[in-house]
């Protein structure tokens, strides 16, 4: 833990032109500085640097934000590694947060465990490399696999001699205590009191952490008999849980990136093959379906992923459940059926890297489409089956949470299926609001996380790309969120004449006791939960802590509203808070009335639209009620006119 000062001076310290110059070379332009831009090709500049802000930000892209989240894009790291990174390079020295006594204890544990791995791992690289058993036994093995030196190397696969306590002998010798050693799991006391190594006469796998550090092991036996099990696994520890690992990640971090894509096998030997074969985006779920931590470690480095499936493989349609939950987290998914009797590893065995590539260029099939395939497959013509098979898919399409994503699985499967588009679309949506109703009860999200709910708030830019219409308040919301994200939590300052006092309030409570007050709520999503958080959150610094915020569509927006043709909204960093009170007083009444002006104008827009349909079916009662309607808003359009026109004579 990084405590809460020292995270202060190094915000402080780090200086965008700098942190982004270790990476691009810049040039000076006007007042900002510009280069190429780290996260995508391109030969003209976009990538552009405000000292002025201390942020950075790619016209062709879209990335960039603060010089944290610049490091923990460019460089993949977590939150607080960024800030190590940077207090690194300013020289700062952090003090880890004081721990408790048990904390502290915690700690010392898992550090000495995580160093027993460590250890352990060198143990049996050296066993395999130097022991007469671990050539002849290990090595052999290795070898008629067909795995190269370099590969065993990278992957720091070892050999446990075939001996009882050989291994726990010489970590106590090193001065490992034996709590240690059962606390791992790499060895457990036997009745006598003696120590019993886990690892007896198998060659090792070393399950590396996301950041390279050991955190278990995997033995598998040499010979397969029907007595032993194929592979002995580390435990379940306070430094290994299996469900957040996922084997070779560490190794393929980089290349995940380049290529933004990722491969998904099955076992340890799959991942060697294909790194052997020349692919080092391949991670393995060592035998069971993806948990959510492990979609979500992937999806930091690419949101692409593609399932190798063995061909003969009985268990495809038990693993097919688990990549709903891949949908679900937003990944574009696609599938590839090896040829019947080969796993990844016996196919990358008998083919070059290209040869591979291409396989899976040609086979790989969308999800959805290779579940449909299957499934229709199965149905044949059986009507009940088929109809069992769309509900199926519907559940499949449900959960992905990209609208425009979901509507084009819709017309495909609608015509593959041969019903009516709108009937598949009914029940999606059917199926997401029964999800959205259960979703609270069980947990209610914690605000940080709302972007995981079913509903994600995305930027106007990307929400016009793909089709929909922004909101027709749009313009006069994103005024009211100009103000909330650099003002939102200071003070208002009202007279009220009732009390004949003056009420202090802050900016955001304001906004949103006003616009609920006369029923207008803002319309456009990320609007909303913009506004939501500015209430709920316990910070001065509502800039700041939008632009560090863990939703990159939040940070992006958040940085396109604080950009230089805004210069006056200026941060309150320097001004006078009297000062600033005063003004934003008299400003921000004048600016939620336009909203409201707006909100009212559409609405008056849509009910004589209703009103002219009205009039064309001839439906007399209704047309009586949107006439009132329209009355009574043009009544409170006039309202609003006659305020905002006192408010502009009070300010001049
Ligand atoms: N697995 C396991 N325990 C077992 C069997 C399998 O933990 N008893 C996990 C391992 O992570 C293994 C993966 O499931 O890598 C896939 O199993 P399998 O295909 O049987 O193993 P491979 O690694 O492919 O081994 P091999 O190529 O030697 O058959
Ligand atoms: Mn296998």
């Amino acid at each position: 833990m990084i405590d809460e000062a020292t995270k202060q001076r190094i915000l402080d310290a780090a200086k965008i032109e700098e942190v982004v110059g270790d990476f691009v070379t810049l040039r000076r332009r006007g007042v900002n500085l510009i280069g190429l831009c780290p996260f995508h090709n391109e030969k003209t500049p976009s990538f552009t640097v405000s000292p002025s802000k201390n942020i950075c930000k790619c016209f062709g892209c879209g990335k960039g934000g603060t010089p944290v989240n610049f490091i923990m894009q460019h460089e993949h790291l977590s939150y607080p590694d960024a800030l190590r990174y940077l207090a690194k390079k300013y020289n700062i020295e952090i003090v880890e947060k004081e721990l408790t006594a048990e904390e502290m204890q915690a700690r010392t544990k898992r550090e000495s465990m995580m160093a027993l791995n460590e250890f352990a791992g060198r143990y049996f690289v050296d066993q395999l490399w130097r022991t007469e058993e671990g050539q002849s036994v290990g090595l052999a093995y290795f070898r008629e696999r067909g795995f190269s030196d370099a590969i065993l190397q990278k992957f720091q696969l070892g050999y446990s001699q075939n001996q009882y306590h050989a291994f726990s002998d010489e970590a106590i010798k090193s001065g490992f205590s034996a709590t240690v050693l059962s606390d791992v799991g790499l060895a457990t006391r036997s009745d006598r009191g003696g120590m019993v190594d886990r690892f007896r006469g198998r060659v090792m796998f070393p399950v590396h952490s996301l950041s390279g550090r050991i955190v278990a092991f995997g033995g598998r036996v040499l010979v397969q008999t029907e007595k032993s099990a194929k592979y002995v696994n580390s435990p379940e520890s306070e430094i290994y849980h299996k469900s957040n690992e996922l084997y070779g990640i560490y190794f393929a971090k980089e290349s995940m990136v380049q290529n933004d894509a990722v491969y998904l096998v099955e076992g340890y030997t799959d991942v060697l093959s294909m790194h052997e074969a020349g692919i080092q985006n391949v991670v393995a779920s060592s035998g069971t379906s993806l948990t959510q931590g492990q979609i979500r470690m992937i999806h930091r480095f690419t949101s692409n992923i593609t399932v190798l499936y063995d061909g003969d493989a009985a268990g495809i349609k038990a693993s097919i459940r688990g990549i709903d939950l891949l949908l679900e987290e937003g990944m574009n998914v696609k599938v590839v059926l090896l040829p019947d009797g080969d796993d990844p590893d016996s196919f990358a065995k008998k083919h070059n890297a290209n040869e591979l590539i291409e396989y899976i260029k040609e086979h790989q099939v969308d999800f959805i489409q290779f579940k449909s395939g299957l499934l229709l497959e199965d149905a044949g013509n059986d009507p009940i089956k088929k109809s069992q098979l769309i509900n199926d898919i519907v559940q499949s399409i449900a959960v992905i949470p990209d609208a425009i994503t979901r509507s084009l699985y819709i017309q495909e499967c609608a015509i593959r299926f041969s019903v009516r588009e709108s009937l598949l679309g009914e029940a999606v949506q059917k199926l997401r609001q029964q999800k959205q109703v259960q979703k609270p009860v069980q947990e209610p999200a914690p605000i940080a996380n709302a972007t995981a709910s079913v509903i994600v708030p995305i930027e106007p830019e990307i929400a016009q790309k793909a089709g929909a219409e922004l909101p027709y308040t749009y313009n006069q919301e994103q005024v009211i969120m100009r103000y909330l994200v650099n003002y939102g939590k200071c003070n208002l300052s009202f007279y009220d004449a009732e009390s004949n006092e003056h009420i202090q309030i802050p900016l955001a409570t304001y906004v949103d006791l006003m616009l609920a007050e006369d029923e207008m709520p803002l319309q456009f999503p990320l609007h909303v939960q913009l506004l939501q958080e500015a209430l709920q959150v316990d910070q001065t610094d509502l800039r700041t802590y939008f632009l560090n915020h863990t939703n990159l569509s939040i940070q992006n927006y958040v940085f396109s509203l604080v950009e230089d043709k805004y210069e006056h909204c200026r941060n309150s960093k320097d001004e006078d808070p009297n000062k600033l009170t005063s003004q934003l007083s008299q400003e921000m009444p004048q600016v939620i009335l336009e909203f409201k002006l707006r909100t009212v104008k559409g609405r008056l827009k849509e009910v004589s639209e209703a009103i002219k349909q009205a009039q064309v079916q001839q439906d007399g009662a209704q047309l009586a009620q949107l006439i009132q309607q329209q009355v009574s808003l043009v009544r409170t359009q006039q309202e609003i006119v006659d305020n905002l026109r006192e408010s502009k004579i009070q300010r001049f």
